[in-house]
C-alpha cells in the first residue's frame, strides 16, 4: 500500500473525514464531515463513517483509521463520552471492519491528536514527556514519552475539590457558563497546575478548536513547563489516526 491513509474523526457532534498522506501529515483531500446521528448509537455512527468513508476520493484501497472519544483497547471502546453508552465494552473495531469491509484501526481522539501534533507539529522533536491536551466537549489528554504514545490516558477527569475538572475547564464550560477567557484561564491555570505538579511534563501542547484563539488565553498562564498551541488545529485527529492506521499495516 502506499503512503496515504484514511482518517476519520469521530465527535459528540460531527464525524470529519479525510485522506491524508501520511508522509507529511498534508490532507490530500477535501475535509468532509457529517453531523452525528442523534443518540450515537453504534450502528448510527457505523452509518455515517461508512458514507463519509465511501464519499472520498480515490479508488484503491488505503488504510482506514478512525478516532473516537473513548478508552479504546483492543479494538473495544471502554467508555463513551457524548455518544450512547452502548459503546461501552463494545467491539467497535469489529463493527466498524464489518461497515467498511476492512480491517480499520480504532484509538482514542486525544491520541489520534496528539500522534499528529508530535509526528508532525508542535511537538516534533521533543524527546522529553509531553502532556497533549485537547480542549472541546471535554478534556483529551495524551502522553508521550520519547515520541512514543502511552495510550488512554484519562487525564481530563482529574478530580479538584472533588469535581471531575473537565466540567470546568473544558472549553464547553466557558460557552456553557458565558465565561470571559481570564475567567476561563483561572481554570485553566488550576488544570494546568495540578497536571505539572503530577508529571513534570517537558510541554504542554492545547488542541482542539479553540486553540485558534490560544493568544486570548496561553498568555494569561504561569506554568513552569512551556505551554504552546497545537499546529493541525482541526484536522489532528484525522491525522493522527490515518498516520497510526498506516503505521499497523
Ligand atoms: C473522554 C476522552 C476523550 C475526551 C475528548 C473525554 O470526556 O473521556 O476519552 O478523549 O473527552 O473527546
Amino acid at each position: 500500500m502506499g503512503k496515504k491513509a484514511i482518517g476519520v474523526d469521530v465527535g459528540g457532534t460531527g464525524i470529519k473525514a479525510a485522506v491524508v498522506d501520511t508522509k507529511t501529515g498534508e490532507l490530500t483531500s477535501e475535509r468532509l464531515k457529517l453531523g452525528t446521528p442523534d443518540g450515537g448509537e453504534p450502528e448510527d455512527i457505523a452509518q455515517v463513517v461508512k458514507a463519509i468513508v465511501n464519499s472520498l476520493p480515490g479508488s484503491k484501497p488505503k488504510p482506514i483509521g478512525i478516532c473516537f472519544p473513548a478508552v479504546v483497547q483492543n479494538g473495544f471502546t471502554q467508555s463513551a463520552a457524548n455518544v450512547s453508552d452502548r459503546w461501552i465494552g463494545l467491539d467497535a473495531k469489529t463493527l466498524f471492519s464489518e461497515a467498511l469491509g476492512q480491517e480499520v484501526l480504532v484509538m482514542n481522539d486525544a491520541d489520534a491528536a496528539g500522534v499528529a501534533e508530535v509526528d508532525f507539529g508542535a511537538g516534533r522533536s521533543v524527546k522529553g514527556l509531553i502532556v497533549m491536551t485537547t480542549l472541546g466537549t471535554g478534556i483529551g489528554t495524551a502522553l508521550f514519552y520519547k515520541g512514543r504514545l502511552i495510550p488512554n490516558a484519562e487525564l481530563g477527569h482529574i478530580e479538584i475539590d472533588g469535581v471531575d475538572y473537565e466540567t470546568m475547564a473544558a472549553y464547553s464550560a466557558m460557552e456553557r457558563e458565558g465565561l470571559s477567557f481570564a475567567q476561563w484561564a483561572e481554570r485553566l491555570q488550576r488544570y494546568y497546575s495540578q497536571l505539572e505538579k503530577l508529571l513534570s511534563p517537558a510541554l504542554f501542547i492545547v488542541g482542539g478548536g479553540i486553540s485558534k484563539s490560544s493568544d486570548e488565553f496561553l498568555p494569561l498562564l504561569d506554568l513552569k513547563t512551556p505551554i504552546v498551541p497545537a499546529q493541525l488545529l482541526n484536522a489532528a485527529g484525522i491525522i493522527g489516526v490515518a498516520a497510526a492506521a498506516r503505521e499497523s499495516v
